[in-house]
């Protein structure tokens, strides 16, 4: 694996865990992380030993508090357009083929809750603070706020958390449905682990499959939705993963998923 110099990735198994690791600067997102994450998550991608990722922030204070503010002092509208229509770790997060899983130990602010909204599963400490703080820099979000954050907390709660910029801590984040899980900072990571290794066994490919059905869900109409899914199921019956798993069934023994 490359060596970046803005974030870090470990190999726990069959879990990688990428962080974002700028603790001076509450893990901000400026070019860099956004690059070296893309290219992290583009080796990971490609890596048969990695099932599950789980995305956090260096230190006990910030998950990421938003985008680095400073770059956008000489930003320019045709800069900054170019920059998100490029690859970001917004795009790469919700393009990943496998499981992604936010661990958010703080401030989860801007584009940092962006992408937390790309991950698919989100689990907080008690500690975490979430808001779309841009209103404030006279801005509005860009890396999905608007949209990912309508279709997981509906237009109201958006609209507010947005219209405002205010923060909201993590039991307000729970009973939203932002966030699936908090527990004490202390238990957080041992807990992230125990969700991330428990998805790490399933059949990959159906995890993959699932990733696309159920994202295709906010982005097509029933109908469409429906349709889809039947032939993301079908393909399921190509899988080695398949056999083995309907035969540990009959066979009363746990599978053993190959990814194949
Ligand atoms: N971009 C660039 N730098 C940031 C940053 C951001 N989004 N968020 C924090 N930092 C930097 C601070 O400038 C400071 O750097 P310095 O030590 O060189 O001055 C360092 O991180 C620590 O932040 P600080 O503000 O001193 O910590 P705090 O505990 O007093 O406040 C926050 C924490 C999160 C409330 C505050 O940092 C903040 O409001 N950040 C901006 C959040 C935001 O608007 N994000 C959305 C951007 S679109």
């Amino acid at each position: 694996m490359t060596t970046f110099e803005t974030i870090t990735v470990k190999h726990r198994g069959a879990v990688a865990v990428l962080t974002i690791n700028r603790p001076d600067k509450l893990n901000a997102l400026n070019t860099q992380v956004h690059m070296e994450a893309v290219a992290a998550l583009d080796e990971l991608k490609h890596d048969d030993t990695v099932r599950v990722v789980v995305l956090t922030g260096a230190g006990e204070k910030s998950f990421v508090a938003g985008a680095d503010i400073r770059e956008f002092e000489e930003r320019t509208p045709v800069t900054q357009r170019n920059n998100f229509h490029e690859s970001t770790l917004f795009n790469s997060v919700d393009a990943f083929p496998k499981p992604v899983i936010a661990m958010v130990n703080g401030f989860c602010l801007g584009g940092g809750n962006e992408v937390a909204l790309a991950c698919d599963i989100r689990i907080c400490s008690e500690t975490a603070r979430f808001s779309q703080p841009e209103i404030n820099l006279g801005l509005i979000p860009g890396g999905g706020g608007t949209q990912r954050l309508t279709r997981l907390v509906g237009e109201g709660r958006a609209m507010e958390i947005i219209m405002t910029g205010d923060m909201i801590d993590a039991e307000t984040a729970l009973k939203f449905g932002l966030i699936n899980h908090i527990y004490p900072a202390a238990e957080l990571e041992a807990k992230t682990m125990e969700l991330a290794n428990k998805i790490a066994e399933k059949a990959p490919i159906a995890l993959q499959l699932v990733k696309e059905a159920v994202k295709f869900a906010s982005r097509s109409n029933l109908d469409e939705g429906l349709r889809r899914e039947v032939d993301l199921f079908a393909i399921c019956f190509s899988t080695e993963d398949k056999k083995e798993g309907v035969s540990a069934f009959l066979e009363k023994r746990k599978p053993v998923f190959k990814g194949k």
